[in-house]
């Protein structure tokens, strides 16, 4: 141990000179947004909070403006609060905005590089965006339609059989569509798979908050070989690192029994294999499988999660929903709505959006772009590698929406009510926008209308629903007590004939 303690002395030393001089340099040749106060070297980092980041951002917003600045270490975050500012940067300058930040925790430990969310921007990153784009671009999202009908009505009929179970059932629902598709196989409830995937995922997501670990203020630290020993975060990212690539390969080797037995149907997957697996590693076709079934699960969930709550708590909009559901379908539960009533159903297309916007929770920090040149805005002069970060959380609750803390798809009525992106950053910005937001709109609007129409939503008398904090990340809580109880005999008669083939799998 102590042949330890002079080089390390030497180096903490040598890095806060290092820190010094660098940091006065910087300051002449570049101006910042206003900075949050932090220690001397370390900046910021001990003050982000474990949980509630969105809030914790939100507050700083709050005080100091449309733009602010965090230090962590080496690294400096700038943290947008406005739709203006995140449009003019992130969208309009999105050529120099759309790479990642070095996070060698959450990317190089955790997910040896291969994680295509954190990929920075180069030919890595477009080769698999492009394979995403294959299977989840506009002209496939036929591909989705016939599982998202399906496990629409699965939704329906297992919440009449246990309501108790409605949050788990949200998860089940999101995740058997991206299942079918990517592997070809549907989730059951209490699948142990999902689980699994819901546990990494819960530990993995704060790695991509501000200041979330040490090693991402100080990179260096994780490449210097003497230090090995003294890395204490590389042994729980190491660990992370090997359950999520067991997770990752299960439903491929899963696949491949299958194959072998003569039972699997043709999927995302089959093809990939037969036609691309030469050209990736097969750690990097697990991660390329996993990062569309994790990125296609919580966030579907999480927007159901604050549908349901928002709906709950402002019933308003519930009756103008209905009244455009009971046009379409009868107002005596004669047929589910379906995606043909789309355009009938403008409502249903705003709560969509309003779902994505009202309490984010997967991504309440934003996911971190980083800049590539220097950059100047507004007075402002950004060095290359500045990371900038949208506060999700904060914007969405801000004066950009009014009376953003209501639950109010009226808010989205209107020319751009086809383009779900618009008007709101749940699906983040620029080149680095969500890739799979066409299919994850259809999933929440098939559920969305199917729920609305069949179901009565209901606070608890007792226990009422509390938004302050973005909903937990660990499915197997339930987040808030709700009542949702079939909206009359007619309905329930309605889910039970119709629905009952899709939930007996
Ligand atoms: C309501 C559901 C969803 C929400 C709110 C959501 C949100 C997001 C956000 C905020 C980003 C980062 C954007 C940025 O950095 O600017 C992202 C990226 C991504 N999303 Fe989604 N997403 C959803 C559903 C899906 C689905 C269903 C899939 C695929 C099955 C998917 C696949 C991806 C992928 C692969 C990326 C990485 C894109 C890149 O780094 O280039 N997402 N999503």
């Amino acid at each position: 141990m102590s042949t330890h303690i002079v080089p390390l002395l030497a180096f903490c030393i040598c890095s806060w000179l290092f820190c010094v001089v660098a940091s006065r340099a910087r300051s002449r040749r570049y101006k910042l947004p206003p900075s949050v106060p932090g220690l001397p070297l370390i900046g910021n980092i001990l003050q982000a909070p474990h949980d509630g980041q969105g809030p914790y951002l939100k507050r700083l917003g709050d005080k100091y403006g449309e733009m602010f600045t965090l230090r962590y270490g080496r690294a400096t975050w700038v943290v947008l609060n406005s739709k203006r500012v995140v449009h003019e940067l992130l969208e309009k300058r999105s050529a120099i905005y759309s790479s990642r930040p070095k996070l060698p925790m959450a990317q190089a430990i955790i997910s040896r590089g291969h994680r295509m969310l954190l990929m920075e921007y180069g030919e890595a990153w477009r080769s698999q965006r492009r394979i995403m784009h294959g299977i989840l671009g506009s002209n496939k999202r036929d591909i989705f339609r016939p599982f998202q009908e399906t496990e629409s009505k699965a939704l329906l009929f297992h919440l009449l059989e246990s309501p108790e179970t409605w949050y788990s059932l949200l998860g089940r629902f999101s995740n058997s569509i991206i299942m079918s598709v990517v592997f070809g196989r549907r989730t059951t409830r209490n699948d142990s798979s999902l689980s699994e995937i819901y546990k990494v995922q819960e530990e993995f997501v704060p790695y991509m908050m501000p200041g979330a670990s040490f090693v991402d203020a100080f990179p260096i630290l994780a490449n210097i070989p003497f230090l090995k020993g003294l890395q204490f975060w590389r042994r729980k990212g190491d660990a992370l690192y090997e359950r999520t690539k067991g997770v990752f390969q299960r439903p491929i080797d899963e696949l491949r029994l299958r194959i072998q037995g003569g039972t699997q149907k043709p999927c995302f997957m089959t093809e990939f294999l037969a036609s691309n697996a030469h050209s990736f590693s097969a750690e990097e076709v697990a991660f390329i499988g996993g990062t569309l079934i994790e990125a296609g699960t919580d966030t579907t969930r999480t927007s159901l999660l604050g549908l349901i709550a928002g709906t709950a708590m402002y019933p308003q909009w519930i009756h103008r929903a209905r009244k455009e559901l009971d046009s379409v379908c009868g107002p005596n539960a004669e047929r589910l709505p379906t995606f043909d009533d789309r355009q009938d159903l403008p409502m249903i297309q705003a709560a969509v959006k309003e779902s994505v916007r009202w309490r984010p929770a997967n991504s309440q920090t934003g996911i971190p772009h980083c800049l590539i040149v220097d950059d100047e805005f507004e007075g402002y002069r950004f060095p290359a590698g500045t990371v900038f970060t949208w506060n999700n959380w904060g914007i969405s609750l801000s004066s950009d929406f009014d009376e953003a803390e209501r639950f109010n798809p009226d808010r989205f009525l209107g020319d751009d009510i086809d383009k779900v992106t618009k008007g709101h950053l749940g699906f983040g910005a620029g080149r680095r926008l969500c890739v799979g937001f066409g299919v994850a709109a259809n999933n929440l609007f098939i559920a969305i209308a199917r729920l609305v129409y069949c179901f009565d939503i209901e606070q608890d008398r007792v226990i009422p629903i509390t938004v302050d904090k973005p909903f937990p990340l660990d499915a197997d809580i339930e987040p808030y007590k709700v009542i949702i109880k079939p909206r009359s005999l007619a309905h329930r008669e309605l889910i039970e004939r119709e629905c009952r083939s899709a939930a007996l799998f």
